[in-house]
């Protein structure tokens, strides 16, 4: 059965996952191996892409090792490799599909450049036999998409997001709010304790008749309110204050999520829901999602939490999928900061 060996190093992980399947049988995670930087980064607020790349050097080989040792494998039984080649960070970008190509090139074996987004995009389905017609919604940190799947490789964008992505909206209104980076998770903690009402933000472009999202106004909205109670440093030293901010903003964004996503599956009339990427994390949004969808009987598939925010299992599963297909990418091709999914 072949197996595929794949290196994901798009932002501020270094990942490194090896698998195996074969058509028709659900894939088999040998290893998966997360070197996170977020401490690195979180001094400076966000990521720093210099210290991102030179990260990943470091961690790349241990890495690799460490995958092939949890996965009682030899370099010379992988059959593929592939690495993440866009989109994401130029330079970080550059270490982990060099490093794939040469390790292809020393071995022979085919190389596969995959897009980050079709790695999210497909981490729902990966213990299963196969990737069904569904409506996807990508939220992460840099990208908020809605898609028409009709199947592996069969990608139609309906709407994407058309300022800020979600998880950057959840990144800048933490910041706002004094939280630690990335805001996101921080966001949700302290939302438990707040008032989801307390804040009348708006639900920008729910009610419009097209795909599309925007959160920038919500954000905006967010530091307005902040700025209307008082002096901002002052503001945010009371946890009520923040928490009911943080409950509002993470309602405004899961209806807005939500309304959205249901309206096109129904029109689509794909039975399934498929909810991926860093913000599909959030506890409170999959619980909205899941009764939305109990309520329409759609069944809304979502990946294991580790399989949520970035890791390389999910580049190999997609990897795999092409391998399979016999697809191959020329080791002189080149990574780009924007490869678009569709
Ligand atoms: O998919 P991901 O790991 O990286 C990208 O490809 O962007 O997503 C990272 C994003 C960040 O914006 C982070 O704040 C957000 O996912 N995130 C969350 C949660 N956990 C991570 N957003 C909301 N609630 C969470 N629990
Ligand atoms: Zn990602």
């Amino acid at each position: 059965m072949p197996t595929l060996l794949a290196i994901e190093s798009s932002c501020d992980e270094t990942a490194v996952s090896i698998v195996r399947g074969e058509h028709g049988q659900a894939t088999e995670v040998l290893a998966s191996e997360v070197s996170s930087q977020i401490e690195l980064h979180r001094v400076h607020g966000g990521v720093v892409p210099e210290l991102a790349s030179r990260n990943h050097s470091l961690r790349l080989r241990p890495l690799v090792e460490q995958a092939l040792e949890h996965a009682g494998l030899a370099v010379a039984d992988i059959d593929a490799f592939a690495a993440t080649t866009g989109p994401g960070l130029a330079s970080s970008l550059l270490i982990g599909s060099t490093a794939a190509k040469a390790l292809a090139c020393a071995t022979r074996k085919p190389f596969l450049g995959i897009n980050h987004l079709e790695g999210h995009l497909l981490s729902p389905f990966v213990g299963e036999t196969r990737v069904p017609p569904h409506l996807a919604l990508i939220v992460s940190g840099g990208h908020t998409l809605l898609l028409d799947v009709r199947g592996a490789g069969d990608y139609r964008k309906l709407g994407g997001t058309r300022d800020d992505a979600a998880g950057e909206a959840y990144d800048k209104v933490g910041k706002m709010l004094g939280l630690p980076y990335p805001g996101g998770p921080e966001i949700e903690k302290i939302a438990h304790s707040g008032d989801p009402e307390a804040f009348a933000f708006p639900r920008s472009m729910l009610h419009d008749p097209h795909d599309d999202f925007s959160f920038s106004g919500l954000k905006t909205a967010v530091l307005y309110t902040l700025q209307g109670l008082g002096e901002p440093h002052e503001v945010i030293q009371n946890p009520q204050v923040v928490a009911d901010l943080a409950a509002s903003f993470q309602q405004a964004v899961v209806e807005i999520l939500v309304g959205k996503t249901l309206r096109a599956a129904r029109r689509s009339g794909h039975p399934v829901i498929a909810l991926s990427g860093g913000v599909s994390l959030n506890g409170t949004l999959r619980a909205a999602f899941q009764a939305a969808c109990d309520k329409s009987s759609i069944r809304l598939a979502v990946a294991t939490p580790a399989m949520c925010t970035d890791n390389a299992a999910m580049i190999a599963f997609a990897g795999l999928l092409r391998h399979l297909a016999g697809e191959t990418t020329p080791l002189d091709s080149d990574i780009d900061p924007n490869l678009p999914l569709v």
